[in-house]
């Protein structure tokens, strides 16, 4: 469904790409982790240019992203459910009002937009809260709502950027239940980048190890945790055990 060939980004000396391939089916629950500054935000960017890279390939079904016009690239992205760690909610609108946005800017008349928004806040279990304004919801019920608003847009995939990073460990356990119910989903496809070692033996198909903008390791949950071949998954392997 998605490919990804040779990517590269640097930014002046620093390489934060350095030719990364990967290949991700429909379905499929991808999980990459590695170390801060290892690329991993870079490349999820990438994928829908909101980071433009500075060679490389990335097809979405068999469609070149790279190739495509600016409008184009505006409709692929409508179709690309994207989650921040920093929830980028706009402050003064509610939070149905933040889900339905997308879906408005889209063309959609607010009726249809608010029926789709309500039914996405109720699948991250925040349909109570649909009048609230951001600030008034807890970090990990912010969250939430970003996950409703790339939910809202019915996406063919999503790709997840350390959602749970900017949370207070009592509430990172709600966004990964959310993220799992989600996953468990057998037409989502994912792009998870996560520190949460637990989480992704749980819910990845497979793991990707980045290290200095490359891939270091790539396998099943089981053999990058039992087995790890690289010196980043033997340090994710201690943090299981302990
Ligand atoms: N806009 C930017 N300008 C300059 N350097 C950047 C920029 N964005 C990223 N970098 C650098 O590129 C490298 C990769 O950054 P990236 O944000 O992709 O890492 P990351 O793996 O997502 O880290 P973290 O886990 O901390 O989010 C880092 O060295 C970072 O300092
Ligand atoms: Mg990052």
């Amino acid at each position: 469904m998605l490919q990804v060939y040779d990517l590269k980004k640097s930014y002046g000396k620093t390489l934060a790409l350095d030719g990364v391939n990967i290949n991700v089916s429909q379905g499929e629950i991808l999980v990459v982790m590695g170390p801060s500054g290892c690329g991993k935000s870079t490349l999820i960017r990438c994928i829908n240019r909101l980071t433009e890279p500075d060679s490389g390939e990335v097809f979405f079904k068999d469609q070149s992203v790279m190739d495509m016009s600016p409008q184009e690239l505006l409709k692929f992205r409508r179709r690309v459910g994207f989650v921040f760690q920093h929830f980028n909610l706009v402050k003064r609108l509610t939070v149905k009002e933040n889900v339905m946005f997308g879906l408005v800017l889209g063309g959609m008349d607010s009726e249809k937009a608010e029926e789709i928004a309500i039914d996405a806040l109720r699948k991250v279990g925040l349909q109570e809260s649909s009048a609230s304004l951001p600030e008034e919801l807890s970090g990990g019920q912010q969250q939430r709502v970003g996950i409703a608003r790339a939910l809202a847009l019915n996406p063919e995939i999503m790709l997840l950027d350390e959602p749970t990073a900017s949370l207070d460990p009592i509430l990172v356990g709600e966004v990964l239940d959310v993220m799992e119910d989600l996953a468990r989903n057998a037409q989502a496809t994912m792009i998870i980048v996560t520190h949460e070692v637990s989480f992704a033996m749980k819910v990845a198909h497979r793991i990707i190890l980045m290290d200095h903008g490359k891939i270091v390791e790539e396998g099943i949950p089981e053999e990058i945790f039992r087995e790890p071949r690289s010196e980043i998954g033997r340090k994710y392997k201690r943090l299981l055990v302990a």
